[in-house]
């Protein structure tokens, strides 16, 4: 069996099953199972299929076909530049969380000196273990209120090397957690509940609560914005990542006597998404 020919008949048999992006899980899977890049598949299409590769190519495939996120097959995800290891116990850090990351360092950038950040419902620790390796000179606090997501967060700062500037913290509020902090960040779980039921099979085999933000899906966020303003430094920042016309809502409940230099940002899919905000230093 040849790379082209294997490829060929997976990408036809997920999409039968009506998975998305056939092509693209065909190869990843691939890549994987022959411990070789992705692109070589494509270019080099006569590649030959070893029976073991085949055997492991075959088991995902059957994942795949049974609704399992491509991540969690592989057992990891890249974010911005670092692998980032993913299973059940977290939910997998999906693209516009990138940019979420990348607003909170363009953020730590204005500052100077030693840097002290929270990442708030830390999951697979993507965002801040990122911005840990970003800024030498960060010290990061991971909150979390899954101790199974907290242990894959622990895991992925040793893989990084980034364990000594982290504090794992297992919380459900944001009340507990000491501060001053230079920044807040944080991918919240942002959807309805009601909304969970009707959610893509591949999206429920996420964990529940990565998932489930309340009734109005904002029960972290409104926290945090209540919370935020006792744990920032003066002039440090509350940065959230939600769901469609949540971000509006969210910053016009924003007080003005307490924040400053509100504004939501797009994601790349021209969704206003992110919620910026600075303390006052009044
Ligand atoms: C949408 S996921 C984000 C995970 C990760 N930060 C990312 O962006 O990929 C939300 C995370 O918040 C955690 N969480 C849910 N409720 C929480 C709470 N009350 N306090 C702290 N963390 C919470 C969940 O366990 C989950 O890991």
């Amino acid at each position: 069996m040849t790379a082209g020919k294997a490829l060929l008949e997976a990408a036809a048999r997920l999409a039968a099953c009506g998975v998305d992006e056939p092509g693209p899980n065909a190869q990843w899977l691939l890549a994987d199972a022959m411990g070789v890049p992705r692109l070589r598949l494509l270019s080099e299409p006569g590649l030959p299929v070893e029976a073991a590769a085949l055997r492991k190519f075959k088991k995902g495939l059957v994942l795949k076909e049974q609704g399992l996120p491509l991540a969690y097959i592989l057992g990891w995800q890249d974010f911005r530049d670092i692998r980032i290891k993913v299973d059940k116990r977290v939910l997998v850090p999906r693209p516009e969380t990138e940019e979420l990351a990348g607003l909170a360092a363009a953020f730590l950038r204005t500052r100077s000196g030693e840097l002290l950040a929270l990442d708030y419902g830390a999951g697979s620790g993507a965002i801040g273990l990122w911005l840990a390796k970003e800024f030498p000179a960060l010290r990061l606090k991971a909150v979390e209120k899954s101790a199974r997501a907290l242990a894959c967060a622990a895991e992925n700062a040793a893989a990084l090397g980034l364990a000594g500037r982290v504090e794992f913290i297992k919380a459900s509020t944001l009340e507990t957690v000491a501060g001053p902090v230079d920044l807040i960040v944080s991918n919240p779980p942002y959807i309805p509940t009601s909304v969970i039921p009707g959610l893509a099979p591949e999206v429920l085999s996420e964990p529940r609560v990565a998932l489930d933000g309340g009734g109005d899906g904002l029960d972290i966020a409104w926290m945090l914005v209540r919370l935020a303003p006792s744990k920032l430094k003066k002039n440090g920042a509350l940065i959230m990542e939600l769901g469609g016309a949540q971000a509006k809502k969210i910053m016009a409940a924003m007080p003005d006597a307490v924040w400053k230099e509100k504004r939501t940002h797009k994601d790349l899919n021209g969704i206003e998404r992110f919620v910026f905000a600075v303390l006052n230093d009044k």
